[in-house]
């Protein structure tokens, strides 16, 4: 190991503190663990966040968390040094770790979440395994690269199997969502985005002017599946990214072409299973197909990874904001308010 390798990181840990108003993570400096035979030290240069992150700060999570554990599972990073025995990277490589660490083929049997059932990556260096490890496309910066490996391999998932000319539903406009958005449109689908916010549909509108994007303000119309419907001469969308959970997935059920695609992706509605009271006979009257999506491998990862190396799709207009890393807890609250438009990002 090169003498300069660093031995000591700084990392924010949460707090588990959830009282309203109280900081929710804790810069701490911590010795860095001996690299393995197979391991890699990355030195972080970007970390996006998630959703998650922030629902996991205020307690909200519903699977269980390591107790003051690392937030945030998404980063991209350049290799500064490896075990003797790694083979797969070399040192001035830029990577980013898969989500879940047991997830690389996708026939595993457990499952490893990066910032719950282990420490995430808001640190300014990381250690992991180089078989969880991808290498990132060379066209992109970190800032842009960062989003990769939860929202867009979530999006990238969410979409698998669409073909040009369908119509997809895409629900809200966080980060998933507009990564799902640029995907479908550079895939030759016809979109129709959903937000509670007129504004943040005009913006979109603006930005994703030709073809013209086709918008549903949700929180307006609770009947917003017949407002879906109509858009699509009655027919319904082929495939929904579904982010509401319970008290929306019987509706994007309702404007799914019969035969189509929902794939479940979010839980961000209150969730309460009576919502679901008519989901047998609309799946069955609707043939629709439900998917889970969890993220996605490595394999996945390294699929996505080299779509976007072929097409060069820029990913620097889904970036709300960039915050500096020491203002991680700022950045938390932004997305704790969704005040966000895509993706916040720490840069390093
Ligand atoms: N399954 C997976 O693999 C996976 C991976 C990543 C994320 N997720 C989940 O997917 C969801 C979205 O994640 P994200 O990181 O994109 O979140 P985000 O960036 O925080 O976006 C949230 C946005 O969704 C919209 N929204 C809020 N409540 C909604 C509701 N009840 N129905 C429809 N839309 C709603 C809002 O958009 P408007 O303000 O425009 O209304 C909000 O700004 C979360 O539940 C997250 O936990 C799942």
């Amino acid at each position: 190991m090169a003498t300069t390798t660093p031995t000591t990181r700084r990392a924010f840990r949460r707090t588990d503190d959830y009282t309203p108003g109280t900081p929710k993570v804790k810069l701490v400096e911590e010795k860095l663990s001996a690299l393995g035979l197979t391991s890699v030290l990355i030195k972080v240069h970007a970390i996006s966040l998630n959703y998650r992150d922030a629902n996991i700060a205020h307690g909200g999570n519903p699977w269980p968390v390591l107790p003051n554990g690392i937030l945030c599972n998404d980063a991209a990073g350049e290799v500064v040094a490896a075990g003797e025995k790694v083979k797969r990277f070399a040192i001035g490589d830029r990577v980013a770790p898969i989500i879940d660490t047991q997830f690389i083929s996708g026939r595993e049997l457990g499952r490893s979440w990066l910032a719950a059932d282990e420490d995430g990556v808001m640190a300014d260096y990381v250690i992991f395994d180089e078989e969880v490890l991808v290498k990132l496309p060379s066209y992109l910066d970190c800032i842009s690269a960062a989003t990769i490996p939860c929202a867009g391999v979530t999006a990238w998932s969410a979409l698998k199997g669409m073909s040009i000319g369908q119509t997809v539903l895409i629900q809200g406009t966080g980060g998933v969502s507009v990564f799902a958005l640029k995907l479908a449109r550079a895939a030759g689908l016809r979109v129709i985005l959903t937000s509670s916010s007129d504004e943040k549909l005009q913006r979109m509108k603006e930005k994703y002017s030709n073809p013209p994007l086709l918008t549903v303000n949700y929180a307006k119309r609770p009947d917003w599946h017949e407002e879906v419907l109509q858009l699509t001469d009655g027919v319904g969308v082929d495939i929904v990214v579904e982010n509401g959970g319970t008290p929306s997935l019987v509706q994007s059920m309702k404007c799914t072409r019969r035969g189509g695609i929902v794939s479940q992706v979010g839980y961000l509605g209150k969730q309460d299973p009576k919502d679901l009271a008519e989901l047998v006979p609309v799946i069955i009257d609707r043939r629709v197909v439900l998917r889970g999506i969890n993220g996605g491998s490595r394999y996945d990862t390294e699929d996505f990874c080299a779509a976007l190396s072929a097409t060069r799709i820029q990913l620097d207009d889904l970036i709300d904001s960039v915050f500096p890393f020491e203002k991680a807890e700022e950045a938390i609250e932004y997305l704790w308010q969704g005040r966000q438009v895509g993706k916040l990002v720490l840069r390093l």
